[in-house]
């Protein structure tokens, strides 16, 4: 996702450095970015070269007014990173994360300015799809919310404001769907086409909930569930054993070639 937040920033007018700490992810995502950019082009987009030259791979945390983390669905990782984003970025820089369910309090806690630390979720894929969710720590200021909202407004993109719950409301709502998804499946009421046929015609979803798994990435679905699970002590929320099993098995998505579905390329 990271890549597709750096270029629908870069395609704004705005700079971006980018950075990833895994070994040819930021080549994998300047690709991914190319390619989305070039099918928008031929809609009346802003040329592929024009955007990339905005966007500046960097080796490490590069001063900013603004960092936007979407790294794995990890809070020791991810406040690892605000940790040195506090001691990196400017004073009055903006802090945050794309994350789907940690919560912004915590990431805030780690650093000295907890007022410019929120939620700025975007969802898969960032090019097409128009919601942010913007989620406002316990200590997030009016004034670091207003910013946010008023960003996304010029990203093109519509800000829908949610407080600091476990999953916001994204995916408090997504992934339980999701998790039940594949209790049906586990319990053998339905192959996955047909599980998929019936949420995509019978509620107009522009995906099934195992084709939408397999784009999220069963991985982070887990890693969600785990969070909804921990936030509430709801048993409700508990990983689908299959879905854990497919993690396991490394059967992510489409990010490894394989989940719910086969994919040819990833
Ligand atoms: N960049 C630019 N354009 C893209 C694109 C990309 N990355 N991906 C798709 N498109 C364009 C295609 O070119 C096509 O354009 P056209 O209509 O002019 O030909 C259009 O979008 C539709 O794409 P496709 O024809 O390839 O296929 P679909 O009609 O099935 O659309 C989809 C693909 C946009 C992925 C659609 O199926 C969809 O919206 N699915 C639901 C996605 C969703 O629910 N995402 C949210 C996940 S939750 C999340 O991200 C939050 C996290 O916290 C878990």
């Amino acid at each position: 996702m990271g890549g597709g937040i750096a270029q629908v920033v870069a395609a704004s007018g705005r700079r971006v450095s980018l950075h990833d700490a895994a070994p040819g992810a930021v080549e994998r995502g300047l690709e991914g970015m190319r390619k989305s950019l070039g099918k928008l082009a031929e809609k009346g987009g802003p040329g592929p070269d024009e955007v990339l030259a905005r966007v500046q791979p960097v080796d490490d945390l590069a001063p900013a007014d603004l960092l936007i983390e979407a790294v794995v669905e990890d809070a020791a990782v991810k406040e690892e990173i605000f940790r040195r984003a506090d001691a990196v970025l400017p004073d009055g820089a903006i802090l945050a994360s794309n994350t789907s369910s940690i919560a912004i309090t915590s990431l805030a806690a780690v650093t000295g300015r907890p007022e410019r630390v929120i939620g700025m979720h975007f969802f898969n894929p960032v090019p097409v799809l128009a919601l942010v969710e913007v989620i406002r720590g316990l200590q997030t200021s009016d004034e670091t919310a207003a910013a946010v909202v008023e960003l996304a407004e010029d990203l093109g993109k519509t800000p829908a404001e949610a407080r600091d719950f476990p999953g916001f409301v994204s995916n408090r709502i997504l992934m339980p769907f999701i998790n039940e998804a594949v209790y049906a499946l586990l319990e053998g009421v339905a192959e996955p086409e047909a599980i998929d046929t019936i949420a995509k015609l019978g509620f107009a979803h522009p995906m099934g909930p195992l084709a939408l798994a397999d784009l999220i990435g069963l991985d982070t679905c887990v890693a969600i569930m785990e969070v909804l699970h921990a936030g509430f002590g709801d048993p409700k929320y508990a990983p689908c054993p299959l879905l854990r099993q497919y993690v396991q098995a490394g059967r992510l998505g489409r990010k490894s070639g394989r989940g719910f579905y086969g994919y040819k390329s990833f």
